[in-house]
């Protein structure tokens, strides 16, 4: 298929594409993005190629060798997200069809015999905690993601239609995918997993396989696993449309709907239902208590369980979209996440450490370096090696004060009264600090 990228005919005689100068970019910085694009794409098509001559269903396999053409892409040094999505903006790219994705934006690089490929834009939305029904590959192009692996027990089956279950949520795993990190994606339970993007845009190359579509799941916690390929079923579909009126509804009148719902709808509708009335915030604002309160004396407590989880969880999105740079970002994704600090492994590979554990006479504690980044703007931000030191053992503690002892006991070298003094002021920084200082205690 010819994903060519002179403007061709094809799609030049239909849209009417900016030119570099009418963009008012200049063409080297054009030629170089192009150049880029163009070895992607090159990459894409070998890739299925060599997909379509093998004709394997291994889905193992498949996924493998979509991770590895994704290694082999080389972001050019001076790689700039607004020059290159201007110039692929200017080419010819294929039919992108409807857009149904869970990014901000998306863009169709590549329609092939045995895979698809995308440019996903993140700049505010993250992924629910989801599996997948097709093997590929992803490879963050710009900015940052915290990638968390899950696990998930079902306990119990929710009786309906799909394949959905209550049971444990468990949290595996996380890590830091910087620029040029590769996730290679299985089909099915094994990569469990949701993307937070710390980054004010990340952009991710996204390759999946174009058979066999199985179902795919989506996560919630504390132990909700629904099956997603009945999520969108014309009544569910109408009545979740129903609820996102509920903001406009006196508070009697929606408790009232969300009571009758509760009673009316079996458990799985009732959940899809809950869940795109979360999504839109409909629990988000200073009545939500009533409206659970509502809910909670016609449903499973399960049910109730997962609308507050998903509630703190929208908290916390808000709380992201306050941040002032991505340390702050990471620094809170931490702390209300509360992610077991072994779950936090040094990132070793090529030889960069974005988090570290160190450990001392007060025990262990979180170190964010900034040396070795693939980009330390991203995480550049106001607070010194100390500081970040001094964070870890905030996020550990919830506590100013014992943070701030953990650390003066952590370094006994440190007995000049004047540093001490610094320390505490340090400490009062992060009290005072309007994203972090709300979620830690003074004392
Ligand atoms: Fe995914």
């Amino acid at each position: 298929m010819d994903v060519g990228l002179e403007t061709s005919s094809r799609l030049s005689d239909r849209i009417e594409r900016p030119s570099a100068a009418s963009a008012g970019l200049p063409e080297g910085r054009i030629k170089m993005h192009r150049q880029f694009l163009e070895a992607v794409l090159a990459r894409l098509q070998s890739l299925d190629r060599q997909l379509a001559s093998l004709g394997s269903r291994d889905d193992a396999g498949f996924a493998e060798r979509c991770g590895d053409a994704l290694r082999n892409v080389r972001v050019p040094r001076d790689f700039e997200l607004g020059e290159f999505l201007a110039t692929a903006a200017m080419c010819a790219l294929p039919d992108q069809g409807p857009s149904r994705t869970l990014s901000d934006h998306c863009t169709k690089l590549h329609d092939g015999s045995t895979i698809n490929a995308y440019l996903f834009l993140w700049a505010e939305s993250f992924t629910n905690i989801h599996d997948h029904a097709a093997p590929g590959a992803f490879m963050v192009l710009s900015g940052a993601s915290m990638q968390s692996r899950f696990g998930f027990q079902p306990a119990s089956p929710i009786v309906g239609v799909g394949q959905d279950f209550y049971g444990d949520l468990a949290h595996i795993g996380s890590e830091l995918l910087l620029q040029h990190d590769v996730q290679v994606v299985h089909r099915g339970a094994s990569v469990t997993h949701s993307l937070f993007h710390l980054a004010g845009t990340t952009v991710t190359l996204v390759v999946f396989g174009k058979h066999g579509r199985t179902q795919t799941h989506g996560f919630y916690a504390p132990g909700v696993c629904i099956d997603e390929t009945t999520a969108g079923e014309d009544e569910v579909a109408w009545l979740a449309e129903h609820l996102r009126r509920v903001k406009r509804l006196s508070l009697e009148a929606a408790c009232g709907l969300l009571g009758y719902l509760a009673q009316s709808l079996t458990e799985p509708k009732l959940i899809r239902v809950l869940i795109d009335a979360l999504t839109r915030g409909i629990f988000d604002g200073g009545e939500s208590e009533e409206l659970v309160r509502a809910l909670q004396s016609h449903c499973d407590p399960k049910v109730v369980q997962m609308v507050r989880s998903q509630q703190a969880e929208r908290a916390f999105t808000r709380l992201r979209l306050r941040a002032r740079n991505a340390s702050e970002l990471l620094a809170i994704a931490i702390m209300l996440r509360k992610l077991p600090r072994a779950s936090w492994q040094p990132m070793v590979e090529r030889g960069r450490a974005a988090l570290e554990l160190g450990s001392g006479t007060a025990g262990s504690w979180y170190t964010l370096t900034l040396q070795g980044l693939a980009d330390a703007g991203i995480f550049d931000a106001g607070l010194s090696r100390p500081g970040y030191e001094l964070l870890g053992h905030v996020i550990d503690s919830g506590s100013v004060q014992s943070a701030c002892r953990a650390f003066l006991s952590a370094h006994p070298e440190i007995t000049d009264p004047a540093v001490v003094a610094s320390v505490e002021r340090l400490s009062e920084v992060l009290t005072r600090h309007p994203v972090i200082g709300p979620n830690i205690s003074a004392g």
